[in-house]
C-alpha cells in the first residue's frame, strides 16, 4: 500500500488530519535525556488527536536516528500513527539515496525532499528507494516562512517546455508527474494552496505547516484545499498540549 493511501486510512481511522511536528527548543546536549522525556510525554498526551508525527533535526541531532528518535518513532507506530522525516533532502542523487536508505531503515514511513534538485541524479534515487521499501516521498512546493517567495515564488522559464511559469506551480506539476505522496504548501499562503490544489486535485494531498506561531489559521488553509495540517510549537510549547491539539483537530474537522 502506498504511503498516500496509508495516510488516508490512518487519518480516517483516527478521526484526525493533524501531523504533529515534534519540535522543542535547543537543550544542552548533556540534558538530552530531559528532551527525550519531554518528547515522550507530549507524544503520550497528544496521540489521540493525530494521524502522524513529523520529526525534524530538533530530535534527530540530539537523540540520534537509531537511538532516542527511533524509540519515539516506534512509540508513534505502536499507537497507530505514521511517521515523516522532515529532512528536506537536497543533495546529489548518490547522497540522497543513502539519506533515504538510513531514514527508511530507521522506520520512517515517508520523508520530505526538495524538488529544486531535479529528477535525474536528484529526486529519482529517492523515489526508487521509496518504491523498493514501500515508503513515501513528500515534495516541497511552497514553504511557509516569510521569504518563501524569494525561491518558490519566482517566475522561471521551465527547462522542459521553455515557457514562463511560477516556480511553485511548476513544482506542483512535477509532484503530480513524479507521483509524489504529498506536496507541502504553507498554511500561511492559502491562495497558493488553492492554486496548487487546482493542479493536484485529490491525487497528491497537500500538507500545510504554519498554523499558530507562524501566524496561519486553520480554516483558510483547509478551505483552500490543505488535506493535512502540520502543527508544531502551537502544541509542543502549549501548557496543555492535548487541549491545543484537540482544538486544532476540531477546528479542521469543522471545515470539512
Ligand atoms: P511550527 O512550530 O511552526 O512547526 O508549527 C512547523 C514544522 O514544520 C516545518 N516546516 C516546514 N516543513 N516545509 C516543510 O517541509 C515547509 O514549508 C515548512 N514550514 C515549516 C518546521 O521546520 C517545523 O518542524
Amino acid at each position: 500500500m502506498t504511503f498516500r493511501l496509508k495516510m488516508e486510512q490512518t487519518s480516517k481511522k483516527n478521526g484526525s488530519n493533524i501531523v504533529l511536528a515534534l519540535d522543542f527548543p535547543f537543550e544542552k546536549p548533556e540534558n538530552r535525556q530531559n528532551l527525550f522525556a519531554k518528547a515522550d510525554q507530549v507524544l503520550d498526551a497528544v496521540r489521540p488527536h493525530l494521524c502522524a508525527v513529523k520529526f525534524n533535526h530538533h530530535l534527530i541531532l540530539p537523540l540520534g536516528t537509531f537511538d532516542g528518535a527511533k524509540k519515539l518513532l516506534e512509540k508513534a507506530h505502536q499507537n497507530g500513527l505514521l511517521t515523516i522525516m522532515d529532512c528536506k533532502v537536497n543533495d546529489i542523487g548518490a547522497t540522497n539515496q543513502v539519506i533515504a536508505e538510513y531514514y527508511y531503515a530507521a522506520g520512517f514511513d515517508a520523508l520530505i525532499a526538495n524538488p529544486f534538485i531535479g529528477w535525474e541524479e536528484g529526486l529519482k534515487p529517492i523515489f526508487d528507494v521509496a518504491g523498493q521499501m514501500g515508503r513515501g516521498v513528500i515534495l516541497l512546493v511552497y514553504m511557509s516562512h516569510k521569504a518563501a517567495g524569494e525561491g518558490y515564488g519566482q517566475t522561471i522559464i521551465e527547462a522542459e517546455s521553455g515557457t514562463k511559469a511560477f516556480q511553485y506551480l511548476s513544482f506542483a506539476r512535477k509532484a503530480l508527474k513524479y507521483g509524489a505522496d504529498g506536496a507541502v504548501v504553507g498554511a500561511t499562503y492559502p491562495e497558493k494552496i488553492r492554486q496548487v490544489h487546482e493542479i493536484l486535485g485529490e491525487k497528491v494531498p497537500i500538507y500545510s505547516p504554519g498554523i499558530g506561531v507562524q501566524g496561519a489559521t486553520v480554516q483558510p488553509a483547509v478551505k483552500a484545499g490543505a488535506r493535512y495540517l502540520i502543527v508544531g510549537r502551537e502544541i509542543t510549547l502549549s501548557e496543555n498540549p492535548a487541549e491545543a491539539a484537540k482544538k486544532v483537530k476540531e477546528l479542521a474537522k469543522s471545515v470539512t
